[in-house]
């Protein structure tokens, strides 16, 4: 009996052990809101803020990616890569929720570089301890501490009473949930 139940047990952990490990997340390389204020600005006020009060109304994922496509491509004639894309739609979304949004955008050796909603401020804890983040140039960096990896980074965005979190070992920015789904 005990036998059987401990090949039982060996036969579940090789078979979990045989699936090909995670990638760990890696930065955007692209910034949302300094795209925008650079290809889009011409005819929308700067850092999204021309946008309707009740701008979100009436969007699911389709309406959302193909608005984004119209003027990304016909508009303001740049093309994203489609991971590029996903990251300004995660921007779009925090707009529509009125939520503060916040980006991983590189890496370079321990320091990493953040993109947030501007106005808001952002903090940072590394293994759940609190680390510095200086602002530079309308972004936001830190130093990683020897020993820990970026997965290991909590960063948070905070305008108005409102937080956003972003766990970088699940994702490199914030607001990555699909419309309509919970
Ligand atoms: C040539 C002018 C022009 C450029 C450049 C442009 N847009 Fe637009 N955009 C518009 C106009 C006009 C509207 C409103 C009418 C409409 O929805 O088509 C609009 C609407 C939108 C909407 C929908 C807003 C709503 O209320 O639902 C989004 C999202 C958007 N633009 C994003 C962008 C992004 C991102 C860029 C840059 C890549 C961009 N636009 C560049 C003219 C432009």
């Amino acid at each position: 009996m005990l036998g059987r139940v401990a090949l039982g047990l060996f036969v579940l952990g090789s078979a979990v052990l045989q699936q090909p490990p995670k990638k760990p997340v890696e930065a955007t390389t692209f910034a949302p809101i300094g795209f925008f204020n650079k290809n889009c600005y011409y005819c929308h006020p700067k850092d999204g803020a021309g946008y309707p009060a009740d701008f979100g109304k009436g969007y699911d994922e389709e309406k959302l990616y193909d608005r984004l496509l119209d003027m990304t491509e016909e508009k303001a004639r740049v093309a994203l890569t489609d991971k590029e894309l996903d990251v300004l739609a995660s921007w779009m979304r925090a707009l529509m929720k009125k939520e503060p949004h916040v980006a991983w955008v590189e890496t370079k050796g321990a320091e990493l570089t953040f993109e947030a909603t501007i106005g808001a401020t952002v903090t940072a804890t590394v293994k759940g301890s609190a680390v510095a983040v200086r602002q530079d140039k309308g972004l936001w960096k830190l130093m990683r501490p020897a020993g820990s990896v970026a997965g290991d980074v909590v960063v948070t965005a905070t305008l108005q009473r409102k937080s956003t979190k972003l766990a970088l070992k699940s994702a490199a920015s914030s607001h990555t949930k699909r419309l309509g789904s919970r």
